[in-house]
């Protein structure tokens, strides 16, 4: 061991497992290629403003969560804490709104939150996320949510619900901002408790202390505020998940860490992670493009964690995608076999063949374990002797049955070999 250690809140991901990860991005890459998304990748940092402006000066994130720092230029950045922000910055940078609309895009990378790490809550996490930028319509809401369930499934996950509610829009908040208000005036809350409901009465409803919970479980909901047109967008997006055959839960408490949403929201909750049991999460924020100074642009999208999509399939007993195992493995034995056999890795590798070999002169009890411990099917051995009779040993790893191959002969042998084994 060095004297350091990962960061606290973060993990090394680590081969076995690291190839989970790998797995359960392209699971949930596949279905968003299928529909159109395309791949846009944007800074691991951004403005501090964007954040503040983007995610909501009063949300957890934005007050207690953001890895934010001052440039030697004096410029103050900070560690993305979520995608949508940067993408959204990155769309209207580029004009792309001004294109073939909607403008649907996916991404996938590392983000940051200070946040108390438990079990599936890291400083540092990893998602995927997708945003359809420029359309109001709400097949294209159903469509990113039919996307995240079709990823689960591919992924073999059979416990992932979805939780669904409105926010409403610009139309049907402000009279529910007042009766919300209203109710939380009726308790005796603490100051800073108090702050966030004059400013933000939302954001106190995501509030996990038990001593509020009786007060947010008897504040008005928004679905009994919601505009004829609020709720008509509502129905269309509950019509077009039933037409696609995806089940959901009406979820009317369901509040979000950020500030941005409007109308459609969700959650895909697992109930084998303990307290942590978001998988993914999302919804609409028509509102955004223009609160970080933009044109108005209406939006949808989700992010899914990976971390604890690779939780969830460890929580359902479901194998993890492993490595490609090797097909073979070439054991050297003496000094002018090493150079033969170094040529002859490149060749199989050029023909697709998996491939390792036995380094550092290891002698015949050491490199057969090694090609035991490789998974291979195969192993080769050539020796020095075998190098002057211009043929090397092919052994079948499992019955240890071997054969001698002509050297010459040896690449196309052995790829028809592992064709047809
Ligand atoms: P979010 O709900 O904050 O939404 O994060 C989405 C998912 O990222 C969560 O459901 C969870 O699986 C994972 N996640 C979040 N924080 C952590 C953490 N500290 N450790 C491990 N996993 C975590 C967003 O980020 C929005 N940008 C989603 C979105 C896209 N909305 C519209 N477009």
């Amino acid at each position: 061991m060095s004297t350091f250690a990962a960061p606290k809140g973060t993990f090394d991901l680590l081969p076995p497992r690291g190839e989970a990860f790998l797995a359960v991005r392209e699971a949930i890459a596949a279905p968003l290629r299928r529909a159109g998304y395309g791949y846009v990748e944007t800074p691991a940092f951004e403005e501090t403003a964007l954040f503040a402006r983007g995610v909501g000066e009063s949300t957890d994130i934005v007050t207690k969560e953001m890895y934010s720092f001052e440039t030697r230029g004096g410029d103050q950045v900070t560690l993305r804490p979520e995608g949508t922000a940067g993408v959204l910055r990155a769309v209207l940078e580029h004009h792309l709104d001004k294109g073939g609309l909607p403008v649907k895009l996916w991404y996938s990378g590392s983000y940051y939150r200070y946040e108390r790490p438990q079990k599936g809550r890291y400083r540092h996490f990893s998602q995927v996320g997708a945003e359809a930028l420029g359309t109001e319509d709400p097949l294209v809401d159903a469509e990113l949510v039919v996307l995240a369930m079709e990823a689960y499934r591919a992924l073999g996950l059979t416990r992932v619900r979805l939780l669904l509610n409105s926010l409403g829009s610009a139309q049907s908040r402000p009279a529910y901002r007042d009766a919300l208000q209203a109710h939380l005036a009726t308790a005796d809350l603490d100051p800073e408790t108090r702050r966030r409901a004059e400013i933000n009465p939302l954001r106190v409803l995501d509030d996990k202390r038990p001593e509020l919970a009786d007060l947010i479980a008897s504040a008005p909901l928004l679905q009994d505020f919601l505009s004829a047109d609020d709720r008509a967008h509502h129905d269309a997006v509950r019509t077009a998940l039933a037409d696609a055959g995806v089940e959901w839960e009406d979820a009317p408490r369901l509040v979000r860490g950020l500030d941005y949403y409007t109308r459609t929201t969700f959650e895909f909750v697992h109930d084998g992670l303990g307290a942590q049991s978001a998988v993914g999460g999302g919804g609409r924020y028509d509102g955004l493009a223009e609160s970080i100074g933009g044109p108005r642009l209406p939006g949808v999208g989700w992010a899914l964690g990976v971390d604890r999509t690779v939780l969830a399939l460890e929580a359902e007993g479901r194998a993890l995608p492993g490595a490609t195992p090797l097909d073979l493995f070439v054991v050297p034995l003496g000094e002018a076999a090493r150079r033969r056999c170094a040529a002859l890795v490149t060749g199989l590798r050029r023909a697709g063949v998996a491939t390792d070999m036995a380094y550092d002169g290891r002698g015949v009890k050491g490199a057969m374990k090694a090609a035991d411990r490789s998974g291979a099917a195969y192993a080769v051995i050539l020796g020095d002797r075998d190098l002057e009779a211009g043929a090397a040993q092919v052994k079948h790893l499992a019955s240890g049955e071997q054969t001698a191959v002509p050297l010459d002969d040896l690449v196309p042998h052995l790829v028809t070999l592992l064709e047809n084994p």
